[in-house]
């Protein structure tokens, strides 16, 4: 029988508010083979029809009001005519309706300070709802320079963090809505010291300087958005009675200066003077209120926006491994987990005035203390000043990459330490395990590098003076990102910034959003190998994910654009093949960044040419593939074309044409092989044999860098050498995946030698500007070999209506378990190996099919339901 296991709104089971004027539904149903879909409805408010996929059916009826709740039914009956439904809602926001609100600030707050963050601001308005009546539904809607947090009677209102989040905020903002309906009750229900009979409640919300206006990115400029924080919010309150009433942001609310809160930045951390709390309406603590002033920040938004994307929020929290006192008086404190996130502070008996302090780290020194060399210029620490008695803190406003603490100020029997991991809100798709326990603990480290860089925005690490959208990362990353996560909210938004600051020449800056950072979109037509490559590779690895072909759409003339930009500075100066040759550092390369043979950031830059002219390539040939999709079919073969010439330029050029590059080195073997880039299948085995023996006389260690690393286990294994790339997978001499996790690591590091046999860090200032970050995802781009080689689960067909499972076998594995949830329901592979006897069971979703490739060579189609097959091996 057919039944419905998933109904969403904009990838949302529930809560979704949203300014799309043509949301999407998508749904999946649960069912046997030879059940029959005869009919879907789907209706939205006053809106039916009968979509023809299950996968992000746009709405396309009346013209959606804003502030509105539209109930959604989804009907689905089987050729019995027996019709199973699902509900749920969603609500609209503003859908361009302009704010009652202004932006205010504190007008007497001049911010002039350097490579500092603004003093946290806040603002208060008290409500009083009107006499006699009762609040039907009440919205507050918000938004800020800086990041805010509202509170109402003293209590947080929602739970996320960072709020409006980090957006290209010239030309996106988001703002948030909160169900407040509950909370403003008008016969004192609520009872806190301000929700008295006649139903009066204080509004209070705390500005901190976030991305907007504190100091970002490593050279610590601010002020980048706005010269001091601002606020715009908007109070909606409708009454049983059909009465309204709106409260906007406007001179009548107060502000001040003199809050708890006396410094939040992101990197530095948070100060916080519990004595000068405000209470539930903000006569405590002593502050000063004043007018606030009507502000016109710098930066205006073109686009003012209902959250889309996917919201910091709390997730795992970590109990102590160990705690241990120093002479000196500090505690220290092992979390046994890397992560980005805050501490929470339980502390007893505290007398007024006392002040605890809790710095950060991701590794100890020899000596036992923190060591924060590689934070940079982050100070990472958290001052807390204790009222008397009992209480509980966590900072709000900043966050850090620790896995120890160091903590003075307080006795330990005082003290109850938790970490608290905050990440974006993602759904988990996708896990793997099997046979070998130190492959297990790398696909840990791979969800917990995730975790904590997936924070509103793709992060390339969570820990020192950086955390910014480094392009190149998460360029390699999303395939593995899209097995583990639904990544649709969350890739949407930051495509979104992608797109915004694309210059009309085609270049992309560095990192997104800009804030601070922009080369190289300050030199407008630059295009930079693999880092660029994320306005084609991200999209491209979303839609194979989840078979949304919007994305696509949306992101087609910015991908178009920069390939059209890198063909263009690959041909600048050259003539014949090298017309097809990236041959240049022009306008500049990252080139093989971080590969580990040669130790050099300038020798990883030189390997440019090589590491340009396969990102070309597979720009081209990715963009071809997206056209053919989109129908644009002359575009299709343009591109096809220009990877045709590229990759007869890379092999014309770099080989002697029978499978050896003249310069030989790890990942400009892997990215023709991988690419497809020889063009017969003789010299692709000469090829993957030169890399082969390459890597043997490197003892199956790792040589490549971000652009290589990701595929380097596929171009092996896919080419005729899995005995190779297994070797190398379950490496554990350094450079290699597995010594990180011999040496204890929780995460993926970005520098394969970041701790020595004595798990003491060996590099000091190497002239690599102290990048040594524990918590990095660009090199656990290794999980997507682990899901589509070991447990051999691969989409044929984009959003996985048609996949392949093709188990392969090695490394001494005697089982095997992957599972992915697609748009159309859980897809299984679980092996195991028997003496000479292979078992497979595979989970095949309703409404797709799958091709499983058993490790004899054998072939079964299969259709929805639990299949079990056999072979000899
Ligand atoms: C970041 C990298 C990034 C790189 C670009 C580093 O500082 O941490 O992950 O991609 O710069 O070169």
């Amino acid at each position: 029988m057919l039944t419905i296991d998933r109904l969403t709104v904009e990838h949302l089971g529930h809560g979704c508010v949203t300014d799309n004027p043509n949301p999407r539904f998508s749904y999946t149903l649960n069912g046997a083979a030879d059940d029959v879909v005869r009919d879907v409805t789907l209706t939205v408010g006053e809106w039916t029809v009968h979509p023809d996929t299950s996968i992000a059916t746009p709405y396309d009826g009346p013209a959606l009001t804003p502030f509105t709740t539209y109930p959604v039914t989804l009907a689905v009956t089987d050729a019995q005519g027996v019709t199973v439904t699902a509900t749920t809602s969603f609500e609209t926001g503003r859908l361009g309706e302009p704010w009652v609100g202004t932006w205010i600030t504190d007008g007497d707050y001049q911010f002039t300070e350097k490579k500092v963050s603004p003093k946290p601001m806040s603002f208060r308005r008290t409500v009083t709802l009107a006499a006699g009546k009762t609040v039907a539904r009440a919205r507050l809607f918000a938004t800020a320079m800086g990041v805010y947090e509202f509170a109402l009677d003293g209590r947080k209102v929602g739970d996320r963090y960072f709020a409006p989040g980090f957006t290209s905020y010239k030309t996106n903002l988001q703002y948030q809505t909160y169900d407040v309906t509950d909370q403003l009750t008008n016969d004192g229900a609520n009872s806190d010291a301000n929700d008295d009979a006649t139903g009066t409640h204080t509004l209070i919300a705390t500005v901190a300087g976030g991305w907007a206006v504190g100091s970002f990115v490593f050279t610590r400029v601010n002020r980048v958005t706005a010269d001091r924080q601002a606020l715009l919010a908007e109070l909606r309150i409708d009454y049983t009675d059909g009465t309204s009433e709106t409260i906007g942001t406007d001179a009548d609310w107060d502000v001040t200066m003199d809050g708890p809160f006396t410094m939040a930045d992101l990197y530095d951390g948070e100060t916080y003077d519990a004595t000068r709390a405000f209470g539930p309406d903000g006569n405590a603590g002593g502050a000063h209120w004043r007018k606030a002033s009507i502000e016109r920040p710098k930066t205006t938004p073109k686009h003012i926006e209902a959250d889309y994307g996917a919201p910091v929020r709390e997730h795992e929290t970590f109990a102590p491994i160990s705690c241990k006192r120093r002479a000196d008086g500090e505690i220290i404190y092992d979390f046994g987990q890397n992560f980005a996130g805050v501490v929470r502070l339980d502390i007893a008996n505290a007398a007024a005035g006392q002040t605890i302090t809790v710095r950060h780290a991701e590794i100890l020194n020899p000596d036992g203390t923190l060591n924060t060399t590689f934070l940079r210029t982050a100070k990472a620490t958290a001052t807390y000043t204790c009222v008397a008695g009992n209480q509980s803190y966590a900072p709000r406003f900043t966050y850090m990459g620790f896995r120890y603490i160091a903590v003075r100020g307080i006795e330990p029997k005082q003290l109850t330490v938790t970490g608290v991991a905050l990440y974006s809100e993602l759904t988990r798709t996708g896990d793997f395990a099997c046979s070998d326990e130190r492959l297990n603990q790398l696909q840990s480290n791979i969800v917990w590098g995730a975790k904590s860089n997936l924070f509103d925005i793709p992060t390339d690490c969570p820990q020192r003076d950086e955390r910014m959208g480094w392009t190149g990362d998460i360029a390699v990353f999303a395939p593995t990102a899209c097995y583990d996560f639904d990544m649709g909210r969350f890739l949407d938004k930051w495509l979104r910034d992608v797109k915004a600051e694309q210059l009309p020449t085609g270049g992309l800056p560095n990192t997104v959003p800009v804030q601070g950072y922009g080369f190289p979109a300050t030199m407008p037509e630059m295009a930079i190998a693999w880092w660029g490559d994320a306005v084609v590779l991200v999209p491209w690895a979303e839609y194979q994910a989840r078979g949304d072909a919007s994305v696509l759409e949306r992101m087609y003339e910015p991908m178009k654009r920069y390939v059209n930009a890198c063909r263009f500075w690959a041909g600048l100066f050259g003539f014949g093949k090298h017309r097809y040759i990236w041959w240049m550092p022009t306008p500049f390369q990252f080139g093989d960044w971080i590969a580990p043979d040669v130790p050099k950031m300038q020798q990883w830059q030189a390997r440019g040419k090589w590491t340009g002219t396969a990102s070309l390539n597979n720009t081209a040939r990715t963009l071809a593939r997206v056209a053919r999709v989109l129908g644009h079919d002359d575009d299709a073969r343009e591109y096809d074309a220009l990877a045709d010439r590229v990759a007869d330029a890379y092999v014309s050029v770099f080989t002697d044409g029978d499978g050896r590059l003249n310069d030989e080195f790890q990942t400009a073997y892997v990215l023709p092989l991988h690419l497809g880039m020889f063009p017969d299948a003789a010299t692709r085995t000469k090829a993957v044999n030169n890399l082969a023996a390459l890597v043997e006389r490197n003892d199956y260690r790792i040589g490549t860098g971000f652009p290589g690393t990701p595929y380097i286990l596929f171009a092996l294994a896919d080419n005729g050498r899995p005995d190779v790339a297994f070797r190398m997978l379950t490496n554990e001499r350094c450079p290699s995946w597995l010594y990180e996790v011999k040496m204890g690591a929780t995460t993926i590091w970005e520098r394969w030698d970041g701790l020595d046999e004595h798990g003491e860090c060996p590099i000091g200032d190497d002239g690599t500007d102290l990048m040594i970050s524990y918590n990095h995802y660009a090199s656990g781009a290794v999980g997507a070999f682990l899901y589509q080689r070991i447990a051999g689960i691969e989409p044929i067909e984009a959003g996985y209506r048609r996949f392949r499972v093709r188990p392969l076998v090695g490394g001494g594995l005697t089982w095997a378990n992957g599972h992915v949830d697609t748009p159309y329901g859980r897809v299984g592979s679980a092996w195991s190996i028997t003496g000479d006897r292979f078992d497979v069971t595979v989970d095949v979703p309703f409404g797709t099919t799958c091709a499983l490739t058993m490790p004899d060579g054998t072939t079964h189609e299969l259709t929805a339901g639990t299949h079990t097959a056999t072979c000899t091996l």
